[in-house]
């Protein structure tokens, strides 16, 4: 059973050849997905958009090809209405050419712009979703790297929910604008052609073409404001939505569902509202906007008529004309919306690269060493804390040792910081002034990866993932045998009660294991963090929802678990407290007082008035706890199965 004694450090690979690694393998080796090639550039005062550029150039060739066939398709586009024009001067007034010519050239240059068209889009979607799949990775990848602290402060929910709309239209403006772009080069030839058949007449069918541009812009002057709203509004109804389902326990035992329907009734209304404003701006415009080309037409076949007559133009310019002013029309639309989405690019991506610049403050330092054959030593030296620079100090002058392979509690009142002892450890905060040593070195020059493989933290909350029991229980060690999860699983005392569940240690566990009680969710905990056998343990209040029967029955294994790693338990409780060969009383940002159970309880009254507070809270979360579990049995309509 390699679980109770340290794993060895030689593991075996299934690759034959040696392969050289850390002995510290974080918990996934290998990308399931293909990592961006470029990032932002990092650089703050350049423009969003030339930040934004490596990551256009990092797919360049797919994007210049589709540019490229896009304005190929377009040209030979325009060469059509001028064969018309020819086909008709040429073919069916002067019969001088067969028709069959110019069937066979429009159908063959229809063919090619077909194609080229086809190959255009292929390629300009797949760069578009190629992109929007990179700024999620680059965004997602830069969250995973960011410390605690950063999480403290943001609403995480909200960050990822307005990534997404932000990233959809950081994208839209990367590529549409290029190749809007590349259709007004093309109307610019058109129109060239046009002239080449006769000035006065291309002026006059160009009249219309600035009042599609302003009224294009006016359009979606009015929408731009709606289509925000729109956003938001939709983000809000998510959020109401999401909470309304993470937090459905809360609600139902509240009995608040008909007060939670009326508030997103409230919010669907408001939504509904922008929509339907958006329906009628769009109702309103674009009817005038699409049908204006059709005065250039009128006009065409007027003033080009007048000119057939007196014999100053040929008829076919005038079928010609007809169609350039179609495929003016487009471009003159769309330069209106690039502005737009422009100005819309820019604020999302000026959301986005506030995430990306915000710096992780928990990193390896440069020439940061790994912790190896961790003896458990340590030190605080003088450790100062708060939260941020405007709190209250929580550690104040700190002072700690805990020898090699002791068994230490902590305790203290509610919220006096034992969590924030716990947390310093393997580094989820730094501290603010003074020094943590473990094994003679500050944990600020140990690599991350190695410290926290070296610490193994159980939390009272613990979270699990919707998998099952057995892969939450390998979570920081998915090579794990079988015979290992289950010896941590009855190390926790757990493996008891998951064997009665349907299916055992393959029974997947509800979201964040909800269909498990808080003492088994514990004890899942306690067994995952076991099976990576850190030298360090740190029990942060980890059996606190655990029966005391269950705990005493658990106490065994644990005490021989404890045995050569040094362990510190934050609890509340006796029977926990009773693990520990020395007993801390913290209060203040400090240690008041150290020495055995029995010492303390003679000598210091504080501590006796910690212990019966502590026994009193407990009560009542185990009332809490049970209630709660009665709820959830009855809400499911079976029980949460095994005890508590
Ligand atoms: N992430 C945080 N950000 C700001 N303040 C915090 C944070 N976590 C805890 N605190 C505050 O720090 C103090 C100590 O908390 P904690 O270490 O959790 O206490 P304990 O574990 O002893 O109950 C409390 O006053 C708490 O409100
Ligand atoms: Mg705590």
């Amino acid at each position: 059973m390699t679980i109770l004694s340290r794993r060895p450090d030689e593991q075996t690979t299934e690759h034959d050849e040696p392969v050289q690694h850390s002995p510290f393998e974080p918990v996934a080796t290998t990308a399931r997905y293909r990592a961006p090639r470029a990032t932002i550039d990092p650089d703050k005062e350049k423009t969003w958009l030339r930040r934004a550029m490596p990551i256009v150039l990092s797919h360049k060739k797919m994007f210049i090809t589709s540019l490229v066939m896009s304005f190929l398709a377009l040209v030979l586009q325009v060469q059509i209405p001028k064969l018309l024009e020819e086909a008709i001067n040429n073919s069916l007034v002067a019969r001088r050419v067969p028709l069959s010519h110019y069937v066979t050239i429009v159908f063959i240059l229809a063919v090619i712009a077909g194609i080229a068209g086809y190959i255009s889009r292929y390629f300009l979607m797949r760069t578009a979703y190629e992109m929007e799949f990179d700024l999620r990775n680059i965004i997602y990848t830069h969250l995973t790297k960011m410390s605690f602290p950063f999480y403290d402060r943001v609403q995480s929910g909200q960050l990822i929910s307005r990534a997404n709309s932000d990233i959809r239209s950081v994208q839209m403006y990367l590529t549409f604008a290029p190749s809007i772009l590349v259709q007004c080069s093309v109307a610019v030839v058109a129109f060239g052609y046009m002239l080449s058949i006769n000035v006065p007449l291309a002026l006059v069918a160009m009249i219309p073409m600035p009042f599609v541009y302003l009224l294009g812009i006016q359009m979606r002057k009015s929408i731009f404001p709606v289509s925000w709203l729109i956003q938001s509004r939709l983000a809000d109804v998510a959020t109401i939505v999401d909470e309304n389902i993470n937090g459905v326990r809360v609600v139902k035992s509240f009995a608040a569902e008909q007060r939670e329907l009326t508030t997103l009734g409230k919010a669907a209304d408001r939504l509904q509202w922008a929509y339907i404003k958006d329906a009628y701006i769009r109702a309103k415009f674009t009817p005038t906007v699409q049908n204006l080309p059709q005065i250039g037409l009128a006009l065409v076949v007027l003033f080009g008529g007048w000119l057939v007559v007196h014999g100053e133009l040929q008829v076919g310019a005038i079928a010609a004309f007809s169609l350039y002013i179609v495929m003016l029309q487009a471009p003159f639309q769309m330069l209106g919306m690039i502005i737009m989405m422009g100005q819309r690019a820019s604020a999302s991506s000026q959301r986005i690269y506030e995430i990306l610049d915000e710096v992780p403050t928990v990193v390896d330092r440069p020439g940061a060493v790994d912790l190896v054959d961790c003896t458990g030593d340590i030190h605080f030296e003088s450790v100062n804390f708060s939260y941020s620079p405007d709190n209250p100090l929580i550690l104040d002058d700190f002072d700690l040792h805990i020898r090699p392979g002791e068994t230490v509690a902590l305790v203290g009142r509610t919220g006096v910081g034992k969590s924030t002892v716990a947390r310093l450890l393997p580094r989820f905060y730094d501290a603010t002034g003074g020094r943590v040593v473990i094994d003679g070195h500050d944990v600020r020059d140990l690599t991350l990866l190695s410290l926290r493989a070296s610490v193994g933290i159980v939390l009272d909350e613990p979270f699990l993932f919707s998998t099952s029991i057995r892969e939450n229980i390998a979570y920081g060690f998915p090579n794990a045998d079988f015979a290992d999860i289950e010896a941590a699983g009855n190390a926790a005392g757990a493996d008891g009660f998951i064997r009665e569940l349907p299916k055992g240690y393959e029974t997947v566990v509800g979201e964040r294991g909800y269909t498990l009680s808080g003492g088994q969710r514990q004890r899942i905990a306690i067994a995952r963090t076991l099976l990576v056998n850190p030298p360090i343990l740190v029990l942060d209040d980890a059996t606190s929802a655990i029966d005391v029967q269950v705990e005493l029955t658990i106490h065994g294994s644990l005490r021989k678990l404890m045995e050569g790693r040094t362990t510190l338990i934050i609890a509340h409780r006796l029977s926990t407290i009773s693990l520990a060969d020395r007993v801390l009383l913290m209060d203040a940002g400090k240690i008041v007082a150290d020495g055995t159970h029995a010492q303390l309880m003679e000598t210091v009254p504080l501590y006796a008035d910690v212990l019966a507070q502590g026994e009193e809270e407990l009560e009542i979360r185990a009332e809490e706890a049970r209630a709660a579990a009665a709820a959830r049995a009855g809400l499911d309509g079976h029980d949460a199965g095994g005890p508590l």
